[in-house]
């Protein structure tokens, strides 16, 4: 391969929340341009999975079981990816999850789980990166915000868009904060991405509505938000920070 498609030859890239969806197509794309690559998840078997099959594709990666919302998991899951490969350079925040109940029918611990996986996990695991990213003065972290991040969630409840709009504050907050330091903090706002997240919690007959209420009249791809993702974690994209990039087939023009 050229050295253009080994962007991240000596580049150690944590991925959470990479046993499926868009975090395996992410681990994927950073393993299969030189990255050796934590591939974290709660789910172990699914992450294994992924981490097989980067190995058999000749690339680098562990699996590694995390709770992104605790923070001794978190601690332990940055401690296990510094023993395998001595440094973490590219953090992608992608662990989150997705509820639909509506306003009135919201409990009190189903608020607090979507913010302590949403917002929670990616503030604990960006604060535990910075020490190993300032000794090499170079770190990219991208965090996964939504068009609900923005506006208002398609699928998800309040509870959700209130957390993606967190996740762009947590975005901004640390790139100002770490710029200093040669470290970018970036977000991509996807709209509707197929992943088991969307066609899990959606009837076919919506599905295809919204699909035909977009200007591009289809899903995006997790590959599509991994090649985005790719370039923000690249050098290519150093002066780049604080910046959220919509992802949403043009159903987003802001
Ligand atoms: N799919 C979309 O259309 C879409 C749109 C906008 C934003 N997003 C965001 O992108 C990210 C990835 O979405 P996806 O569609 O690939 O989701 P997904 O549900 O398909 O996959 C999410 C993964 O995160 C893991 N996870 C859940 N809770 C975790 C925790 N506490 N700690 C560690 N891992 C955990 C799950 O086990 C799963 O493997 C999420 O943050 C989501 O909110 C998705």
């Amino acid at each position: 391969m050229s050295d253009r498609n080994m962007r991240f030859r000596d580049k150690v890239a944590i991925i959470t929340g990479a046993g499926r969806g868009m975090g395996a197509a992410f681990a994927r794309l950073f393993a299969s341009e030189g990255a050796a690559v934590t591939v974290c998840d709660v789910d172990t078997g699914a992450a294994q999975h992924v981490s097989d099959q980067i190995a058999a594709s000749g690339g680098r990666a562990i699996t590694v079981d995390c709770d992104v919302s605790k923070s001794d998991q978190v601690e332990a899951m940055v401690q296990h990816t510094l023993d395998a490969f001595d440094t973490v350079s590219i953090l992608v925040n992608n662990a989150g999850i997705i509820r639909r109940t509506r306003v009135e029918s919201i409990s009190e611990e189903e608020w607090n789980l979507v913010m302590s996986v949403n917002v929670n996990g990616v503030f604990l695991c960006s604060q535990a990166v910075i020490g190993p990213m300032r000794e090499q003065g170079w770190g990219r972290i991208v965090n996964l915000s939504s068009s609900a991040g923005k506006t208002v969630s398609t699928l998800g409840g309040v509870h959700y868009t209130a957390s993606k709009h967190a996740v762009l504050g947590i975005t901004r907050g640390f790139a100002k904060e770490l710029a200093d330091d040669g470290i970018t903090v970036n977000a991509i706002c996807p709209g509707l991405i197929a992943t088991e997240m969307v066609l899990d919690n959606t009837p076919p007959d919506e599905l295809r509505a919204w699909e035909e209420s977009f200007p591009i009249q289809r899903l995006g791809s997790p590959e599509e938000a991994a090649w985005l993702v790719g370039f923000l974690a690249s050098d290519e994209a150093a002066y780049i920070t604080g910046a959220a990039f919509d992802l949403t087939g043009g159903d987003l023009m802001v």
